[in-house]
């Protein structure tokens, strides 16, 4: 979509991984059935409390299963996040090391590889608690890169100013405090997470958000530093899998076609203030048959605030509505109001 803030997803390179070319490098071999009944029992402990849900990283059937499951679900969604941000912080990444804190079995570190095509020479740093984790996360990243160095390591207390500190489904786990002394030891140039869209996760992260704005930017989702409006924004990406993978969502009846998270990305202060001009979609209201509505948050004043806006349909191509009909919360959009009707804004895309 060129008006929407978007960048093709292919500029990032393939994301859709199947369950047949992840299989080879699980820690155990596990059939199609087992791997369904792993799944079912581990999803349900995805909905307990969090010292509840700790328990399957600790059994290798278990932490294969997750990887052939979660793992190629979960990459869209580092796909969907950085088609959010702009070029020159993409450029910026791509040499910096990259540390998964909370790697699981190298879930975002396999996708950042994928999707950014880093270098061999750049460091890339798999943490987690969890040894069978780490275990699996080596034998993934080692089968897809084997020329890459992939340093997996249970603990990382130490300073790395210039790297990107990523929390994949982490901060759920390892809770708020915890996360926020690995971002003080390691001091990162940016900080990024995707986390659950839940919204009893929202009150966490928004209170991680106002520490993180004492030295950090934020760069998305948020279009400023000010306060958020929302008591719960998170995005939601529709999206598609392998065929191999919907068959398998199938059998487990989960739908990883629709991917509720709450993803951020920070960078560290500089004298120029981060200031988007664009707006963050927080909720699709409605299409009619002459426009598209939408809740957007943006910039008033210096200040975050929520709109509700109309696109009318008969301002785009063929093409844009088709992308309209597809777009996620989270987009991101530029425009200009054009008139206001009541309490809602027409605007005119730029
Ligand atoms: C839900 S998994 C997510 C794995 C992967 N990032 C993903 O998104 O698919 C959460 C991971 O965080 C790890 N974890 C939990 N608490 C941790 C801590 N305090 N330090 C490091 N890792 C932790 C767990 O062992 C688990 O592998």
């Amino acid at each position: 979509m060129t008006k929407k803030n978007n960048d093709s997803p292919r500029a990032f390179g393939p994301f859709s991984l199947s369950v047949e070319q992840i299989r080879p490098h699980l820690l155990v071999n596990i059939t199609e059935p087992e791997m369904v009944k792993l799944i079912v029992e581990m999803s349900a402990k995805f909905t307990k409390k969090r010292d509840q849900i700790n328990d399957y990283v600790m059994e290798h059937r278990h932490v294969s299963a997750y990887a052939a499951f979660y793992l190629p679900t979960n990459i869209p969604k580092l796909h969907f996040l950085l088609s959010k941000l702009p070029t020159d912080v993409l450029d910026d990444f791509k040499n910096r090391p990259f540390i998964d804190m909370g790697s699981g079995p190298g879930t975002f570190s396999l996708g950042w590889k994928m999707l950014m095509n880093t270098p061999s020479h750049v460091e890339m740093i798999g943490v987690d608690s969890a040894q069978i984790m780490l275990d699996q996360a080596t034998k993934i990243m080692n089968g897809f890169f084997p020329k890459d160095k992939f340093l997996a390591v249970r603990k990382f207390e130490e300073a790395k100013t210039n790297s990107v500190l990523f929390f994949g489904h982490s901060i759920n786990e390892m809770g708020r405090q915890k996360a926020q002394e690995h971002i003080m030891t390691i001091d990162p140039e940016y900080v990024m997470w995707i986390e659950p869209g839940t919204s009893d996760l929202f009150p966490e992260l928004i209170q991680l958000r106002d520490v993180m704005l004492d030295h950090y930017d934020v760069l998305y989702p948020c279009p400023g530093n000010g306060a958020c409006p929302n008591n719960w924004c998170h995005q939601v990406l529709r999206t598609t899998h392998d065929q191999s993978v919907e068959r398998l969502s199938q059998l487990v009846s989960l739908d990883r076609k629709i991917l509720p998270m709450t993803a951020h990305v920070y960078r560290r202060k500089s004298k120029t203030l981060a200031v988007t001009n664009s707006a963050t979609v927080v909720r699709y209201i409605q299409e009619t048959k002459f426009s598209f509505e939408y809740e957007v948050c943006h910039l008033v004043d210096g200040v975050n605030k929520n709109s509700i806006i109309e696109i009318m349909k008969k301002e785009l191509t063929k093409e844009e509505i088709k992308d309209f009909k597809h777009s996620n919360v989270g987009d991101r959009l530029s425009f200009e109001v054009e008139k206001m009707i009541g309490e809602k804004m027409r605007v005119q895309l730029k």
